[in-house]
C-alpha cells in the first residue's frame, strides 16, 4: 500500500474542511497518480474529495456510515485493506490524518508532495522514522517537490 499526501510546513495536511493551500497544480498531480487505481480513506477525507477521484475502487473507512454513493464501506483499516488488494490495482492510501496514522505502518512506500510555504492547519501527517525509508525519486516544481519514499528493506 502506498500513502499518497501533500504535507506543508511541520507535516500540515489539512484545514477545517479542506487543505491549508490552493495549488492545483499539485492535485492534478495526486488525481493523476491515482487515476485507474484503488484508493482507500477516512470518512471524512471521502466528503472533502471523493467527488474528485479518478481511481477505478474507492474504499470509505467508516464506523457511522453503511453505504455509500460510489464507494465501498468498510469498518476497520484491515478489511478496507483486504479489500482494496482484491481488486489487483496498485492501492494508494490517501488519508486523512487518522487513517495515515493507522497505515503507515503497512505502507511499502510514501508519495509525497511538499507544499513550498508556511501554512497552519489542524490535521498532521504521522511522524516517520527517515531511517525506515530510501528516497526513490525526488521531482523539484514551482510550488511543490514530489518525493517517492520506499520502504527500507528489514536487516
Ligand atoms: N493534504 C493531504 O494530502 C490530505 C489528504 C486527505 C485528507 N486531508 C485532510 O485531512 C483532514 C481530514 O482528516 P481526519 O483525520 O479528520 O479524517 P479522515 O481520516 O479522513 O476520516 C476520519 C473518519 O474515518 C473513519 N475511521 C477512521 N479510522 C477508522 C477505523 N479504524 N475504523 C473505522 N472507521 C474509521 C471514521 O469515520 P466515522 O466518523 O464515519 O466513523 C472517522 O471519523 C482534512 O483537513 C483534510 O483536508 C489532507
Amino acid at each position: 500500500m502506498i500513502l499518497i499526501a501533500a504535507l506543508g510546513n511541520d507535516r500540515v495536511i489539512g484545514s477545517g474542511d479542506g487543505m491549508p493551500w490552493d495549488v492545483p497544480e499539485e492535485y492534478e498531480h495526486f488525481l493523476s497518480l491515482i487515476e485507474g487505481q484503488s484508493v482507500l480513506m477516512g470518512r471524512r477525507s471521502w466528503e472533502i474529495f471523493g467527488g474528485d477521484l479518478t481511481s477505478a475502487h474507492n474504499i470509505v473507512i467508516s464506523r457511522s456510515v453503511r453505504r455509500l454513493m460510489g464507494a465501498k464501506v468498510a469498518h476497520s483499516l484491515g478489511e478496507a485493506m483486504e479489500l482494496g488488494r482484491s481488486y489487483g490495482k496498485t492501492l494508494f492510501c490517501a488519508g486523512g490524518a487518522g487513517v495515515y496514522a493507522q497505515a503507515l505502518p503497512h505502507a511499502d512506500a510514501m508519495y509525497l508532495s511538499f507544499i513550498k510555504g508556511e501554512f497552519s492547519g489542524d490535521a498532521y501527517f504521522p511522524q516517520y522514522d527517515d531511517a525506515d525509508w530510501i528516497i526513490d525519486m525526488r521531482v523539484d516544481h514551482p510550488r511543490f517537490e514530489y518525493v517517492v519514499f520506499r520502504r527500507q528493506a528489514a536487516a
